[in-house]
């Protein structure tokens, strides 16, 4: 029997949604989208209104998305213009640094004059609407004033995690065709710096990068950074001059916002492109309903800008919501374990969106470090990125919810924009592990091997039945690679490449990825392209990458490495390799475990059996399942007896 924490009845009777009004608006937007749509598409502004709602095709070859496409608007105008009027001096942004001492607010008024500014010192340097500007910043309110900003001009901006390498930044920059870089001279993580300036000169000397035309530094470390003249601008200079008047532009529904590069199974990361008016209307009413967000309140979104979670709920969703949001430039456990909670309590947080990671890496230090803070501010928990097991769950609720806060686990990915299943806290029970129901609009499904429905219980593939406003319209600049990932192997549905549950309540319970990625404390990596950096070391011939569990990241690399002819393994190579990693990746790359082996486990047509290596690196060596199909068997034989022991 699955555990269920009813909803206090106190939190239900002002929440959005109750159970009541979860199963009528949830019919009606699965019976009649149109008008659902249509009505709710009003939770944002739009210069030109809408008349079309939504035109759609799954099917290959002929797949397209369109939301509200004669419609048209401004993302940046929907999170802060529309609100002066009443939110002027509001705080928007609440700033803490890597260093506890840093502190900075920015209120929707302040906020709207950066953003003009930096808007008119980027239109200065000849930015216009659909050019693409990379940006590649520590977590500091200048990100969400240099994306805001983007988004004023129309311009797409495709936004670069920190902890990638310059090299990953170059590919990135590369497929992009950007026009500008944004960063900092440098930023800190745990008291240490990190060069963000000489990262993106590191990229920019790659040769085939040829768009480049200048890159704007935030002065944040204040150290001396190099400097190429005539392409480098101090942000602080290039907006001294400057207008504060700058006025939206009115871009279609269907133009792009951004770009973000995600990792799939194969190939190198996907530009995922989302376009501007139903990732807004989506974000903005998932972020009302799923956070049951009430006016004044202090929310806290955990990630990193650089990845979705980040511009959906740290950004886009909040502020259309007129939200009050920290941004946190630093780690849960700097300068010491109880860095969260001491925030929460500075700032009286009521909403707290964290991944589990960051809760299991926490739990292991008790409860004492939580409740030695104040936590009376809380009013609701999120997860997101991963699953969260039972016991982390349990303890989010008990010790640091204090039993009191409803906690949602949602799932999503960078290609659904938004949140897709999860509980309403008003409206659902909790179940421990369990990503409850779909939310508006969404028709979720289980299929078997053979793309066959499942009906009721079970277990399958979780596919996507029909379009909703948030989802990703296309890879930049490859849409064949978009319908083929994604509608290709179940025609007519949007696969997921998650695997889930369904139990006998109709409540979702994710199993994890079916596919070669892998979330790394959530997160997300491509083997494919682990596997491709580390073949090309010198002293490297093949290699392979699967995940195996692990107790704080949920997931770790176990690295298995065929050395070049010649080639010897020693404790200094395991060294270089890992450092290898993460200078080609960035530090969430470098793996775990290396092993040496003199092949990998082939079938006769070459293909590397994975599941086999999965289940050595889980240390699960007795259940390996069919290997009569295996070229030679005796690799297998070796890896097992060579496994690391842990
Ligand atoms: C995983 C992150 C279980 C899942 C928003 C998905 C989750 C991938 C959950 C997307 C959750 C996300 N429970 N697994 N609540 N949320 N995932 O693109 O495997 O970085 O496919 O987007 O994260 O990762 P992405």
């Amino acid at each position: 029997m699955n555990k269920k924490y009813k909803v206090p009845s106190s939190f239900a009777n002002k929440a959005w949604v109750d159970k009541r009004k979860y199963d009528e608006l949830y019919a009606w937007s699965i019976e009649d989208p149109i008008g659902f749509w249509k009505e709710h598409g009003q939770c944002i502004d739009w210069i030109r209104p809408y008349s079309k709602i939504m035109d759609y095709s799954f099917v290959p070859p002929n797949v397209y998305i369109k939301w509200y496409e004669d419609g048209a608007l401004n993302a940046c105008a929907n999170c802060l213009d529309r609100h002066l009027d009443t939110r002027r001096n509001q705080i928007a942004i609440y700033w803490e640094g890597d260093n506890p001492k840093e502190k900075r607010t920015l209120t929707y008024g302040e906020l709207f004059r950066e953003v003009s500014k930096f808007a008119n010192g980027l239109k200065k340097i000849g930015i216009k609407k659909g050019d693409r500007v990379a940006i590649y910043l520590p977590m500091i309110p200048e990100a969400v004033v240099s994306m805001l900003a983007c988004a004023r001009l129309g311009a797409i901006h495709s936004v670069v995690f920190g902890g990638f390498s310059p090299e990953a930044l170059a590919k990135r920059i590369l497929d992009c065709e950007a026009k500008l870089v944004i960063t900092a001279d440098e930023g800190f993580r745990r008291g240490q710096m990190i060069s963000f300036k000489q990262n993106t000169d590191k990229a920019l000397s790659d040769k085939e990068i040829k768009t480049v035309e200048n890159v704007i530094v935030i002065k944040h470390s204040r150290n001396n950074v190099p400097w190429e003249r005539g392409r480098d601008f101090w942000y602080h200079e290039l907006i001294c001059d400057v207008s504060e008047d700058c006025p939206p532009e009115a871009v279609n529904a269907e133009d792009p916002l951004f770009i973000l590069y995600t990792s799939g199974s194969t190939g190198t990361p996907k530009g995922v492109l989302h376009t501007t008016g139903g990732y807004m209307v989506y974000s903005a009413l998932t972020f009302k309903y799923i956070f049951d967000y009430k006016e004044e309140e202090i929310y806290w979104c955990t990630a990193d800008i650089g990845w979705i979670t980040g511009h959906t709920y740290g950004v886009y969703g909040p502020l259309a919501a007129g939200a009050t949001t920290l941004l946190f430039e630093g780690v849960p456990d700097y300068p010491d374990v109880s860095r969260y909670w001491q925030i929460v309590e500075s700032y009286k947080v009521n909403i707290l969106y964290t991944a589990p990671t960051a809760l299991r890496s926490l739990m292991r230090y008790g409860s004492e470090p939580v409740t030695r803070y104040n936590r009376s501010s809380l009013r609701l928990l999120g997860t997101v990125g991963e699953p969260i097991d039972p016991t982390s769950w349990e303890w989010y609720y008990r010790v640091v919810g204090e039993e009191r806060c409803p906690i949602v686990d949602t799932w999503w990915q960078t290609e659904t924009g938004g949140i897709v299943l999860s509980p309403l806290p008003g409206a659902m029970d909790l179940k421990p592990g369990s990503v409850a129901k779909p939310f508006f609009g969404i028709k979720a499904g289980l299929i078997d091997k053979n793309c066959d429905l499942l009906e009721g219980p079970g277990e399958g593939s979780l596919v996507l039945s029909t379009s909703w406003p948030g989802q990703m319209r296309t890879v930049y600049r490859n849409h064949q690679r978009f319908v083929e990932t994604y509608f290709s192997r179940c025609h007519g549905t949007f696969f997921t490449d998650d695997g889930a549950r369904r139990d006998e309540d109709g409540d979702y319970w994710i199993t994890g990825r079916v596919d070669d990625v892998i979330k790394i404390s959530g997160h997300r990596l491509g083997t494919a392209e682990i596997e491709s950096v580390m073949t090309a070391h010198p002293k490297v011939s093949e290699s392979a990458v699967v995940a195996f569990p692990h107790k704080i990241k949920g997931s770790g690399i176990y690295l298995f490495i065929v050395l070049a002819e010649g080639e010897k393994p020693s404790n200094q190579l395991t060294k270089d390799l890992k450092q290898w990693a993460r200078q080609k990746i960035g530090p969430i790359a470098a793996p775990d475990f290396i092993q040496w082996t003199e092949g990998l486990p082939k079938t006769r047509s070459g293909k590397v059996m994975r599941r086999i290596l999965r289940q050595i690196a889980a240390n699960q060596p007795n259940d390996l399942g069919d290997t009569s199909t295996l070229s030679d068997p005796d690799v297998v034989e070796d890896l097992i007896k060579h496994r690391l022991n842990r």
